[in-house]
């Protein structure tokens, strides 16, 4: 359990708020009593509203974090006492634009650093990935994206060393769930938005990857700024390991007419079970159970559909994209 002393009524900056897994950690902050401040490129509340009926009660902010001089406007304006940041552009944008995705995940982190050193902020989580793990002498892929990443776990350890800013870095394998609908591997919830929106979908993948509901990713960045720390340190964040035929197989289970198919590759990523030592260190339970988190996943879908914050526009819109 989180534990919310630390946070209680004050303001917790979140980058990248608008995303899958920035969303859900604007939700849980929300929910144990802090004051979420939303930071992102846009004021697009999508996600949010898929999870949440009390979207448009949130704090929300636009602006770039490259830009250091925003960014500590922000942090004076609102208070901050805590930041998670999760910012970032993923593995095929920044493939796609080398220099604009290097500003944002390498110059824009430094940013974020930055910023809380100069005021003063020591309570704060940040998104490295699953693709730092597949940087070095291994089989997986090397990516931009990933050594962006390292980049990120590097720096935060010297503003540890050379400052005492103290992290939590947090590399989250295959984040599925209501929210995830871009980057590589969005293709497993698409397919579970195509059954239940009863429309057809081919996954672009296939094998193995570790899958992480995006709830139970946000509450460990919550939960680790809930807690002080004496260093910078970084933690492995899998989920649980599964063949994407098993995850159509869930899906089939509970939409038999579900026209959903896959084809092409294995996710050149690690997909290793769960190694337990952020939940240890953090306090927290094991992350949920795939077949859980696929049920989880369809009871949002159908409240929003409910609520009218999932269409069938959305669907198609989110097919054609992945
Ligand atoms: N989704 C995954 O499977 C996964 C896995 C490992 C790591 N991560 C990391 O977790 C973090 C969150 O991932 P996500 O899935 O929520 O990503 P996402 O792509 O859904 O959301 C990222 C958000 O960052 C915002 N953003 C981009 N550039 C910005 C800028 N210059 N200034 C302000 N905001 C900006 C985008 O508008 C977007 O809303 C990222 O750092 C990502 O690299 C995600």
């Amino acid at each position: 359990m989180i534990k919310p002393d630390l946070i209680a009524g004050q303001s917790v900056l979140v980058t990248g708020a608008a995303g899958c897994i920035g969303v859900w950690a604007l939700k849980i902050l929300a929910e144990l009593g802090a004051k979420p401040i939303a930071y992102d490129l846009h004021d697009n509340r999508e996600r949010l509203a898929l999870i949440d009926d009390g979207y448009e009660n949130y704090v929300w902010e636009t602006g770039d974090i490259t830009d250091y001089t925003a960014l500590d406007n922000l942090i004076k304006a609102h208070d901050v006492k805590a930041i998670i940041h999760l910012a970032a552009l993923q593995a095929p944008f920044c493939k796609a634009d080398p220099l604009d995705s290097v500003q944002v995940n390498v110059v824009g982190s430094t940013n974020v650093f930055e910023a809380a050193r100069q005021n003063g902020i020591t309570q704060i989580s940040y998104a490295s990935s699953i693709a730092a793990q597949a940087m070095g002498d291994n089989d997986w892929l090397a990516t931009l994206y990933g050594a962006h990443k390292i980049y990120g776990e590097q720096m935060a350890a010297v503003y540890w060393q050379d400052w005492q800013i103290p992290s939590v870095g947090i590399r989250p394998s295959i984040v599925y769930g209501p929210g995830r609908d871009q980057g590589m591997s969005a293709a497993p919830t698409i397919a579970m938005l195509a059954a239940f929106a009863d429309k057809p979908y081919q996954i672009p993948f296939t094998g193995p990857v570790s899958y992480l509901h995006a709830e139970d990713a946000a509450a460990r960045f919550v939960a680790a700024i809930t807690m002080r720390h004496e260093n910078a340190l970084v933690f492995d964040l899998d989920g649980t390991p599964a063949e994407i035929e098993d995850v159509m197989s869930i899906i089939i289970e509970r939409y038999p007419n579900a026209q959903i198919s896959a084809s092409g590759a294995a996710m050149p990523f690690p997909a290793d079970a769960n190694n337990g030592y952020l939940n240890d260190y953090l306090g927290l339970a094991e992350c949920r159970t795939l077949v859980d988190g696929i049920d989880d996943s369809f009871e949002i879908f159908a409240a929003a559909k409910s609520r009218n914050t999932l269409t069938d526009e959305m669907v198609v819109r989110l097919i054609e994209k992945n």
